[in-house]
């Protein structure tokens, strides 16, 4: 299984302060020699933790692919096309959201984003879709001639996080899955059968399957397992753990966990 180590969470430190440390360019390396295979960034349209210069200059001195997260924005994909990481991935923004909430809205075909589907591929850029693992949206992102596919794994983490984690009770539970444990794990059971279905149905119409969003050290393992998926984008959790840890320690930790 790769992993993409997310680093948006070390420029979130960052901008807590507006100053120039911690610097996610200094995480290149280090995830590197702890065995990560790719970095991955998200350049936000209100540049809230990645900047412009950062992304450049990640994208030029990165030892490892670069996966760009990016919105349907025509400025923010010209910047893609420009700076040509190995592979851009799609995602859906929400200024108002803490993180990406959800997957791209896909299953309509919309002309926007197939024209910049089309301007990335045209400038040899690999595509990824960030879709909720639904069956019409597998669909709809091999007509519309993605190379990759990203399950949004955030109802899976959720579901997790209030059957077996810290969430339940708390300031950060989630109301609507208060719910008998019983309840919970059959919605987790069926929630990961979903993803391998889809991932290796998926796999059979020729697309390349990853998977991300609330993956953690605790709810990864079952994800990993999933044979059709290739890659695992991992961002909070990793960076969460680095601060008690090191960042060469909580990589090599997940290294080893997804095998
Ligand atoms: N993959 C995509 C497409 C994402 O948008 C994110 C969140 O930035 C991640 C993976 C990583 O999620 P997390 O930070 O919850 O590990």
């Amino acid at each position: 299984m790769k992993l993409g180590v997310n680093i948006d969470h070390i420029a979130v430190l960052r901008e807590a302060r507006r100053i120039n440390d911690p610097d996610p360019l200094q995480a290149l390396g280090i995830c590197q020699r702890a065995g990560a295979d790719q970095i991955t960034i998200h350049l936000r349209e209100d540049r809230r933790h990645i900047h412009d210069d950062d992304a450049a200059a990640i994208l030029l001195h990165s030892p490892l692919p670069v996966n760009l997260e990016c919105a349907v924005n025509g400025e923010i994909i010209d910047f893609v096309c420009r700076h040509r990481p190995l592979r851009a991935t799609i995602v859906p923004e929400k200024r108002e959201e803490v993180t990406t909430e959800g997957g791209l809205a896909v299953t309509d075909k919309p002309r926007g984003l197939r024209e910049v589907i089309r301007r990335l591929h045209e400038a040899e850029i690999e595509v990824s879709l960030f879709i909720d693992p639904h069956p019409d949206a597998v669909l709809a992102a091999k007509e519309l001639g993605a190379d990759w596919i990203e399950f949004h794994t955030g109802r899976y983490a959720n579901i997790h996080a209030m059957l077996y984690g810290n969430l339940r009770h708390t300031r950060h539970s989630i109301p609507e899955l208060e719910l008998p444990r019983r309840e919970l794990k059959q919605m987790l059971a069926e929630e990961l059968e979903i993803v391998q279905r889809l991932a290796e149905h998926a796999r059979g119409i020729h697309l390349r399957v990853a998977a991300g969003h609330g993956l953690n050290y605790q709810n990864v393992a079952p994800i990993a397992a999933v044979e059709a998926i290739e890659e695992l984008n991992i961002g909070q959790s990793i960076v969460a753990r680095s601060v008690f840890v090191g960042l060469e320690r909580a990589v090599r930790e997940m290294r080893e966990m997804i095998g």
